[in-house]
């Protein structure tokens, strides 16, 4: 699917992120498995991550990221009228997140509330279904949220995964106003085909007929991964771009999920986008699938390196395979 959105009427109006406090360095990691620091930072680029308590879950990353928008933004809860949390670990199938998140911020009985499974493509998605919902008129304030506890569905003996996953969440407030919108146009992608190569078992003992590995942890083909990933944004972003007479030269900055620092390097060496156009979260905070973009934006904004009137490209793709690219105008 690809979609022009010439009037959106939707605009990225304010953002906050939490992380858990407890930090496992890639130190703390040599003690669990046979792994280096040095290993660790050359393939991944990751130093290290924030790992949510015992009695510590998705809602509660959430909440919190949404009280550190309110206080950085003076926002009133009241007047949202829907919430959506993307996130691959909630604290149970159902109730959502997104509906406890709704109780517990004391939001408007009216307030719809939804969770979306899309893996690391999800907080991206969820930014494109606020746009729909704001420009066609449904809603006029929506949260997105993007959150993850991927250490509880983390199997701290697999080196291949335990060593790149991270906890944390960020939120970002979409409102009605046509005169400054910040959304411009989207691509979306599925490959159905590549779900074998990145799962956490359910209820079913296999995916696509394949048989898997039912131990409710998050299991991975690292390389196929690295590889669908490269080839998909490579194919995606430059039409997207040509789309609106645009190369990726006149983009002011890049944030794809921040998976691994050599996917990115390899899709910005295919592409032509320099390094220090992208903002990256995993150094600090590991891969945290739906949180990872909304983290190196406000770390970004934070930086004095994303600022108002910037053209920024967001990338997410993951587990499906499943790829958005939106690209926007920053608006904060
Ligand atoms: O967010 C969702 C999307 N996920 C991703 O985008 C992840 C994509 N994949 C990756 O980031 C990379 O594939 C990994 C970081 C997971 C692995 O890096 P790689 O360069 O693809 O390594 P590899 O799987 O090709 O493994 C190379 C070697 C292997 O040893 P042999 O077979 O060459 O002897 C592995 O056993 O590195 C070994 N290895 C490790 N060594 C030290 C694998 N994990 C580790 C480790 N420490 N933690």
């Amino acid at each position: 699917m690809t979609s022009a959105i010439p009037v959106s009427q939707a605009r990225i109006s304010a953002i906050g992120t939490h992380v858990p406090e407890r930090v496992l360095t890639n130190r703390d990691l040599e003690r669990l498995v046979e792994t280096s620091d040095e290993w660790i930072v050359q393939r991944t680029g990751i130093h290290e991550r924030r790992i949510a308590a015992n009695d510590e879950f998705t809602s509660d990353l959430c909440v919190k990221a949404v009280e550190n928008l309110v206080e950085r933004h003076q926002v009133r809860l009241a007047d949202i009228d829907f919430v959506i949390v993307s996130t691959a670990t909630p604290d149970a199938p159902f109730p959502s997140v997104a509906s406890q998140v709704h109780h517990r911020l004391g939001l408007s009985r009216t307030a719809g509330a939804i969770d979306i499974s899309a893996a690391c493509a999800g907080f991206v998605h969820g930014l494109n279904m606020a746009n729909a919902l704001i420009t066609s008129e449904q809603c006029r304030k929506v949260l997105v949220i993007g959150a993850e506890t991927l250490s509880k569905i983390t199997d701290y003996t697999d080196r291949t995964t335990c060593i790149l996953f991270g906890d944390a969440a960020g939120a970002v407030l979409v409102e009605h106003d046509s005169k400054e919108p910040s959304f411009i146009r989207s691509v979306s992608t599925t490959d159905g085909s590549a779900g074998i190569h990145l799962y956490c078992s359910g209820i079913a003992d296999r995916i696509g007929g394949k048989p898997i590995l039912r131990n409710g942890k998050l299991v991975q083909n690292g390389r196929e991964v690295f590889k669908i990933a490269v080839h998909t944004l490579v194919r995606e972003i430059p039409p997207l771009l040509a789309e609106e007479g645009l190369t990726p030269g006149d983009l002011d900055l890049f944030v794809p999920h921040s998976a691994n620092i050599r996917i990115i390097e390899a899709v910005c060496s295919r592409i032509g986008i320099p390094m220090e156009k992208v903002l990256f979260s995993a150094t600090r905070y590991g891969n945290t699938s739906s949180a990872s973009i909304p983290l190196a934006l406000k770390d970004g904004m934070d930086a004095g390196k994303l600022k108002r009137g910037d053209l920024v490209l967001l990338s997410g793709f993951g587990g499906g395979f499943v790829h958005t690219s939106t690209l926007i105008r920053w608006t904060i």
